[in-house]
C-alpha cells in the first residue's frame, strides 16, 4: 500500500470523524526502537480508529539531531508499526526519552532539537500552533455533536520545574520500609515548580471548556497514583491539586490516560477526592509497548478487581454510542490482544450527580 503522509491521513480522518463518532481508540507508550515490538500486530488486528502514542515513543536520549532522527527512523522501519501508520491516524505527545534525557524538564538544552525531530516524524502541519509556541501540547475534537471525543495531549516536559530528589539516606529508608527500590523522588509540598507552565495551564482550561461529550486527557506521567517514588504529578502536590481543580472547574466527561511506568494499571479517584471533580475520575496507565517489568507496588486508587500488568501491553477505549447512556470500556490488552484488565463506566457517570 502507498504510504500517505500522516498530515493527510489526519485531515482525512478529521473529515471522516466529523460524521462518524470514535468508538475504538487504542493507545500505548514506552517503545524501545532497538528491540522487537511484536505488540503492533495485535493493535493492527483491532483496527482502532485512532492510535495515541503517549510518550517514550522512542528512546533517543540525545540532543543530537542525527541520533534523534535515527531513533525515529528505526521506529518507522518496524513493519507492523508502518502498517498502523498507513491505516490509522496517530496522535502523539512525548515523555522524557523522546524529549531527550531521562527525567528531564524545562532545563533540558536539547529540547529544540527533540521538538524539531518530533514535528518532522509526526508531520506537524506548517500552520500548526505548535510551530509558534513552546512545547508540543495539542488537542483535537472528533465526531458529531452529541458524540464528540476530545483528545488533549499535555506536554509534561518542556515547562516542568525541578523535582525533589531523595537523598541517599531517604532512598535507603524507603527501600528498607518496602523491601524494594520505590523510586527516586519525594513529594515536595512547598515546591512552586510548574508541571505545565503558565501558557499551557491557560490553554488547558480553555480546551476543557470546549464542547465535547468525552475527553481523553493524555499525560505522559501518572496523575492519580500517588504512592510510588518515580515521576508523577504527586511529586509537585500543588500542581496535582491544580490539575484536579482545573478538571473539576471546567469539564465533565474526562478520562486520564498515562504511560511512562513500564507497568499498566487502571486507577479511579472517587468523586471529590483530593480536590478532584464531582464525578469518578479514571486513569488508564498503559506502559509499555515493549518496555516493561516494573514490580508490584501499592496504589490505593487501583480499581478493585484489577491488578498491575507488567508485560508488553496497550490500552483500548471502546465506546458504545448506541446505548441510551453510552458505555465506555477501558481495557489493558496484552501482546496478543487479550484483555488483562478492564473497567467500565458510562458517559452519564462522568458527570456530577444531579447537582
Ligand atoms: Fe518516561
Amino acid at each position: 500500500m502507498t504510504k500517505l503522509p500522516l498530515a493527510l491521513l489526519l485531515s482525512a480522518a478529521a473529515a471522516v470523524h466529523a460524521e462518524e463518532p470514535l468508538s475504538r481508540i487504542a493507545f500505548g507508550s514506552c517503545a524501545n526502537e532497538h528491540r522487537p515490538q511484536p505488540v503492533w500486530k495485535a493493535i493492527n488486528e483491532l483496527k482502532p480508529q485512532l492510535f495515541i502514542l503517549m510518550g517514550d515513543n522512542v528512546y533517543a536520549d540525545s540532543a543530537d539531531p542525527a541520533k534523534l532522527k535515527a531513533s525515529y527512523d528505526a521506529l518507522a522501519a518496524i513493519a507492523e508499526f508502518g502498517t498502523l501508520r498507513e491505516n490509522t491516524p496517530i496522535l502523539a505527545t512525548w515523555d522524557d526519552h523522546d524529549y531527550g534525557r531521562n527525567d528531564a524538564g524545562a532545563e533540558w538544552e536539547g529540547k529544540k532539537a527533540s521538538k524539531a525531530a518530533f514535528m518532522e516524524f509526526f508531520e506537524t502541519p506548517q500552520d500548526s500552533p505548535l510551530r509558534e509556541r513552546g512545547g508540543i501540547y495539542d488537542a483535537k475534537i472528533f465526531g458529531p455533536e452529541g458524540k464528540r471525543v476530545q483528545v488533549i495531549l499535555l506536554d509534561t516536559r518542556w515547562f516542568r520545574g525541578p523535582l525533589r530528589k531523595m537523598t541517599k539516606e531517604e532512598a535507603k529508608e524507603t527501600q528498607a520500609k518496602s523491601g524494594k527500590k520505590i523510586g527516586r523522588y519525594l513529594p515536595d509540598e512547598q515546591s512552586d515548580s510548574s508541571m505545565l507552565g503558565d501558557e499551557q495551564w491557560k490553554w488547558l482550561a480553555e480546551e476543557l471548556k470546549k464542547p465535547a461529550e468525552l475527553r481523553l486527557l493524555i499525560t505522559s506521567i501518572q496523575a492519580i497514583p500517588n504512592e510510588h517514588g518515580w515521576e508523577k504529578w504527586g511529586n509537585l502536590p500543588k500542581e496535582r491539586k491544580k490539575l484536579l481543580d482545573c478538571i473539576r472547574d471546567n469539564a465533565t466527561g474526562v478520562l486520564l490516560l498515562s504511560g511512562d511506568r513500564h507497568l499498566s494499571e487502571i486507577s479511579l479517584l472517587p468523586p471529590e477526592t483530593d480536590g478532584g471533580p464531582f464525578y469518578p475520575l479514571y486513569e488508564v496507565t498503559s506502559s509499555g509497548l515493549n518496555q516493561t517489568g516494573l514490580p508490584e507496588e501499592d496504589n490505593r486508587f487501583r480499581v478493585d478487581g484489577t491488578k498491575i500488568y507488567n508485560q508488553p501491553n496497550f490500552g483500548v477505549i471502546e465506546i458504545d454510542w448506541t446505548a441510551k447512556d453510552p458505555t465506555i470500556a477501558m481495557q489493558i490488552r496484552d501482546e496478543r490482544g487479550k484483555a488483562v484488565n478492564e473497567a467500565k463506566t458510562t458517559l452519564g457517570q462522568l458527570k456530577p450527580c444531579s447537582r
